[in-house]
């Protein structure tokens, strides 16, 4: 873990137009900076960040967050893997809490073999481009099949030389011990003889997102029935194979902005495509794709579209894991390339635009391609149709949240024509099994329970999405405007006594906040915000921006308002000073605090109407209606405060 004082290194130093421009190209306007949103296709700039309050905001598309939520977006950079790159970019030296030894016994190997690999990367790479044998062997190889060098730099492509242990030789000189060498698995050792793995193969490096190495494909240059075509790194602490994408790095961009995922087979498949200007590609290195590795297209995109060669095993293998795509709501496409090509081949075959079309008019359902393989292989076999027609129906069960229903019922209706069934009875059969996956999911659930505490952090941006939805609320609109107030006007003073902060707190008691205060995530921030008036700091907006609690920040990031710019010729027109919020700030705190009084009064009233509606015992009526007849007065008065309150 970070240590608080190095976060707040780091946050001190923070600059977001900085940040965000060197992704985003910002023109200032006002006292904000606008831009084309990084997260979205757009013709005019409607990205906004405020240097002031250190956040950003998309008027098209509805992002929006702090500098570190802006690296978590535009990189899928973990919290802590966004600090570290602040921590890089501002010169700040990061500092560790303890852990476990355990823990940080893993954390240094696998920086060895971060540094071991990018080694053996520019060992490898300069072997390919200075050398006279990589230069003759490999990259006249390279050439030959049409990559060009900007594209194999870019890629990193290098190549092992054929001698025995010319890798192995370089990084024992390097001082790199043979005991790490050999996990990294560039170099294998036999009988206490070390040597290298990958000799006279052509190198692919395998970056993680951030752009580390974390291992190699390489090829074999001439074909060899006895070796294999590809030897990859094993698997070590930081190599593991179902959690990698080959090309993510390079891609991740791309996807994000064409929201939709190319997935192919091969490493030269990406490279190829890449060079011929489609860059939203990643492979999956030709076995059916793992949660992992769905979970990490998910990050960018829910559009997948597999890329692969028609008459190809691999296909069957690629589509195995596809249910669980269904499950996690991606749509799933298929092309298969003609004629024996695969994308590599074809791309050079037949131009970058050619098959940039041919890509997106040959999209199949993969639901129906599946179909229509099975029925293929099943002939007039009616034992084997009814086994298809069962497991399409499973296959359509999974389709299964509630957003997903047209969907759902889109297949029904195509596969029971494609079947030549009654639409209403793959309807039943659909039902049953998703009635199973219910039982099931919910046998699950019972032996889950002990592990609900964990999870719950997990399902903390679940919350937050209904918490969208609630903003329609007005109740909902009004606590937040209260609790913004305090954010932005807390430290300013109230009068000569005391400062806004304590006005407010003075005014609604901390223990009331949950009758007050119906989101429980804005009590919190109250809460958090009276804990640090108490230890002496005067909270802002900016002490929540970048709380560690990421709910708690993107919730304070939600509520804080952008300085809207007003129109110069406006200005003009307008005799005297405008007044801003700024200037009203009194007003609007008053004003704030007393909708929400009013509100309470207002559920005071309903329950006292509650009550008197139960009561039989006509003294007890009596009281009621008393208590009645004061609220609605204090009620009719907070009305007219509302409506007529000036402040000077
Ligand atoms: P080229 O033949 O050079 O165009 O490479 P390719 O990427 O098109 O190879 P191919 O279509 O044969 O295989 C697709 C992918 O499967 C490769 O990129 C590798 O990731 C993987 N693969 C292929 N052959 C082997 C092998 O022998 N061993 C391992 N581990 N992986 C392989
Ligand atoms: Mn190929």
């Amino acid at each position: 873990m970070i240590t608080q004082n190095t976060i707040q290194q780091i946050l001190s130093r923070i600059d977001i137009v900085e940040i965000v421009g060197s992704f985003v190209k910002l023109k200032k306007r006002g006292t904000n900076y606008i831009g084309l949103c990084p997260f979205h296709n757009e013709k005019s700039p409607s990205f906004t960040v405020s240097a002031s309050k250190e956040i950003y905001k998309c008027f098209g598309c509805g992002r929006s967050g702090n500098s570190i939520g802006f690296l978590m977006e535009a990189e899928k950079y973990s919290y802590a893997e966004a600090l570290r790159w602040l921590a890089a970019k501002y010169n700040v030296e990061i500092e560790e809490t303890e852990t476990s030894p355990e823990y940080k016994q893993q954390q240094q190997v696998a920086e060895s073999l971060y540094i071991i690999n990018n080694f053996a990367q520019k060992f490898f790479s300069n072997a390919l481009l200075n050398t006279d044998e990589g230069q003759d062997i490999a990259l006249s190889y390279l050439k030959e099949r049409g990559f060009r060098e900007e594209t194999i730099k870019k890629f990193q492509l290098g190549f092992n030389p054929e001698a025995r242990d010319s890798f192995t030789k370089a990084a024992l000189a390097a001082q790199y011990s043979q005991e790490y060498l050999q996990k990294s698995g560039s170099v294998n050792v036999r009988e206490g003889n070390a040597y290298d793995n990958y000799r006279g193969r052509i190198i692919f490096p395998i970056h993680n997102q951030s752009g580390k190495v974390l291992g190699f494909g390489a090829r074999i240059i001439k074909s060899n029935d006895k070796a294999p075509k590809y030897i990859n790194t094993p698997e070590n602490e930081i190599y593991v194979k179902s959690k990698l994408l080959y090309g993510s790095y390079f891609a991740r961009q791309a996807i994000d902005k064409a929201d939709e995922c190319l997935l192919v087979e091969g490493y030269t498949d990406v490279v190829s495509l890449h060079q011929a200007g489609i860059e939203n590609v990643v492979a999956s290195g030709g076995t059916s794709l793992t949660p992992d590795q769905l979970r990490l297209i998910k990050k960018y995109t829910n559009n997948l579209t597999i890329i692969y060669d028609g008459d190809n095993a691999g296909i069957k293998a690629a589509l195995r894991g596809l249910d669980l795509a269904l499950e996690e709501s991606l749509n799933v496409k298929l092309v298969l390339i003609p004629d024996k090509e695969d994308p590599d081949s074809y791309v050079n075959k037949v131009g970058a635009t050619a098959f940039a079309d041919f890509i997106a008019n040959n999209k199949r359902d993969v639901i129906l391609f599946q179909l229509d393989i099975a029925l293929k292989d099943a002939g007039s076999d009616s034992n084997k149709k009814s086994i298809i027609v069962n497991q399409i129906a499973e296959t359509i069960a999974k389709i299964n949240k509630a957003e997903d229903f047209t969907k759902q019922q889109d297949y029904i209706k195509k596969c029971s024509e494609i079947l030549k069934i009654e639409e209403s009875g793959l309807h039943v059969l659909v039902n049953k099994f998703i009635r199973e996956k219910i039982t099931k999911a919910e046998n699950q659930q019972i032996r889950d329970d002990h592990f609900a505490a964990e999870n719950a952090a997990a399902n903390a941006t679940d919350t937050i999405d209904s918490e969208v939805l609630g903003l329609f609320n007005k109740d909902e609109m009004h606590e937040r405007a209260m609790v913004r107030s305090l954010l932005e006007f807390g430290t300013k003073n109230w009068d000569d006594e005391q400062k806004v902060a304590t006005y407010i707190f003075k005014e609604i008691e901390l223990n009331q906040l949950d009758e007050l205060i119906d989101n429980k995530e804005l009590v919190k921030i109250l809460h958090t915000y009276k804990a640090w008036c108490n230890e002496g700091i005067e909270p802002t907006a900016k002490n929540f921006l970048y709380h560690d609690n990421l709910q708690m920040s993107s919730l304070v990031v939600s509520i804080m308002d952008f300085n809207y710019e007003i129109s110069p010729k406006w200005k003009e027109h307008f005799e005297g000073h405008l007044p801003t919020r700024e200037d009203l700030f009194k007003e609007e705190v008053f004003s704030t605090l007393n909708y929400l009084k009013l509100k309470k009064i207002k559920r005071l009233i309903d329950e006292n109407q509650r009550d008197l509606e139960k009561s039989t015992v006509s003294e007890e009526q009596m009281i009621f209606i008393q208590t009645h007849q004061h609220l609605k007065q204090m009620e009719i008065e907070l009305t007219k405060i509302l409506g007529t309150v000036i402040f000077k």
